[in-house]
């Protein structure tokens, strides 16, 4: 039974269930090869912020993997809606996960997959992440994109789970991955960025890194503010010297990073452009959320 006010909550392709009893069938092919893909998003004031553009990443991710999304965005907005709704947390984190479906049998080849797609959403209360981070930059390395193309979000997170344990077990909170020629790509689960000199950096999406909807967002804000911003290739040693170092994502929206590999930058406290640009950010996105992302949701739900 639902109550609610629940906090942790999912829909199994349609059907609202507690977390706790909520499970996919044993031959699911996400849980058997990774084989899906998943966006992370947040509320902002109860609406679902920046949903368009990762219903759009969910659709670019389905490409990489040969599928093609199987509902439309009503259905989609809809499911996300009602399970936010019935969750009732002041704020919500949702993630969405599409696998290939179920196969025949456990065979890694596709032409085992019965489907249809399987949809899951998971609304859990927004978690309150640590105000800065400490990097490692370790020797496992970022996907190759010729690999597991790191621009697509799939559900097989297996090097960033071994990347990020690798970070901590040396004292950092997160890793930073090197590319295969020594470029800064990213951290597990955020895009970088640089201060120097007043001037923004972050790596290029050609390096081989998720196409982070923070880091556009961010990007754009900078530039519309006049402020100096570059996509460009960084080493180990532009990040060891910049005068400030930060993450981008969904959930942290920016993250100050204080110290990298045990040294700290500058003083080892957050920067002052950091937290000036957290703030105006974060202003940024609250309106946003009002303003768009919620009025453009409930309009198309009415639609659908
Ligand atoms: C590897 C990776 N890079 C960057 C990001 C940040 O992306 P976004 O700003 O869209 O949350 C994520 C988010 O989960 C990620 O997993």
């Amino acid at each position: 039974m639902i109550t609610l006010g629940m906090t942790n909550l999912c829909n199994i392709d349609g059907v609202l269930k507690a977390e706790a009893e909520a499970s996919v069938p044993i031959l699911d092919r996400g849980f058997l090869f990774g084989d899906s893909i998943y966006e992370v998003m947040r509320t902002r004031a109860g609406f679902m912020f920046g949903w368009r553009e990762h219903l759009l990443r969910l659709t670019k991710s389905a490409e990489g993997l040969g599928f093609e999304l199987d509902l439309d965005t009503a259905t989609i907005l809809q499911r996300i809606g009602a399970t936010v709704q019935a969750a009732g947390n002041p704020e919500s984190y949702v993630r969405i996960i599409v696998t290939r479906g179920s196969g025949s049998a456990p065979n890694i080849d596709v032409a085992y997959a019965t489907g249809p797609l399987r949809w899951v959403v998971m609304v859990r209360p927004l978690p309150t992440l640590a105000p800065s981070a400490r990097l490692q930059i370790i020797d496992r390395l970022r996907n190759d994109r010729r690999a597991l193309d790191p621009a697509v979000k799939s559900g097989n997170y297996l090097n960033n789970v071994l990347g990020l344990a690798e970070a901590k077990a040396q004292g950092a909170t997160d890793c930073l991955f090197l590319d295969a020629q020594g470029k800064v790509t990213e951290a597990s689960t955020s895009n970088v960025f640089t201060v120097r000199k007043g001037k923004l950096c972050t790596p290029p999406l050609q390096v081989g890194i998720l196409a982070g909807i923070t880091r556009a967002l961010l990007l754009d804000f900078c530039r519309t503010n006049g402020d100096e911003v570059a996509e460009v290739d960084l080493t180990a040693d532009d990040l060891l010297t910049a005068d400030e170092v930060f993450l981008s994502s969904s959930l942290r929206d920016i993250g100050p990073v204080t110290h990298i590999n045990g040294k700290p930058i500058r003083d080892g406290l957050p920067g002052p452009r950091t937290q000036r640009l957290l703030t105006s950010f974060a202003a940024f996105c609250d309106r946003r959320a009002q303003t768009l992302d919620g009025p453009e949701m409930a309009r198309l739900r009415l639609r659908g």
